[in-house]
């Protein structure tokens, strides 16, 4: 009966510690963005104008890639081409430079690397479905979205 107990015991504590561990992992993402002061990410300043210029332009980006994943869902591999290289690929960079409030101009060298990268990601992308290589598409794809995520969780405008 007494080895029962402690058997018992020991699952109850296994599982508290259990699930008081994942509480804890859970909690600390949460808090990391809601909490300004555990937001490790690095705040970089910019004038509105080129803010509002970069949210309008990510949204694009997410709206592109929606649309890429659906033309390669579909196997057109030439739409996709189009749309990764015309809204997100090199050809899409440097559209703001003449307006002199580009976001580009305000981003720590490292950040602005990570936005090239994306762009290179895309073209890569578009050069590998003109090819009708969808597996080497989608392995750019995923290039892509690691660079949203590199960016997001390394830096915030506020
Ligand atoms: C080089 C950095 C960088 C990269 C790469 C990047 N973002 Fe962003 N993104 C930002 C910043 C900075 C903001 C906040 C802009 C602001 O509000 O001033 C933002 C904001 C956004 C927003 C919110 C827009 C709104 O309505 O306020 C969305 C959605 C978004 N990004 C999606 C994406 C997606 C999808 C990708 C990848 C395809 C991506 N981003 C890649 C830096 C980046």
């Amino acid at each position: 009966m007494m080895r029962m107990v402690t058997v018992f015991a020991s699952i109850t504590l296994l599982l508290t510690l259990q699930s008081a561990h994942s509480a804890d992992a859970a909690g600390e993402t949460r808090s990391e963005i809601n909490s300004p002061d555990s937001d490790h990410r690095q705040l970089v300043a910019m004038p509105d104008e080129a803010s509002q210029l970069m949210r309008k332009d990510m949204l694009d980006h997410l709206s592109a890639l929606n649309e890429i994943i659906a033309l390669l869902v579909e196997n057109n591999l030439d739409a996709a081409a189009d749309v990764a290289e015309t809204r997100m690929g090199k050809s899409s960079m440097g559209k703001h430079r003449a307006t002199g409030i580009g976001p580009g101009r305000f981003m720590p060298v490292e950040m602005r690397n990570i936005g090239w990268g994306m762009h290179e990601s895309a073209s890569e992308l578009s050069r590998e479905a003109r090819d009708g290589n969808l597996k080497g598409a989608y392995s750019a794809l995923q290039k892509v979205t690691a660079s949203c995520v590199a960016c997001h969780y390394s830096y915030r405008t506020r």
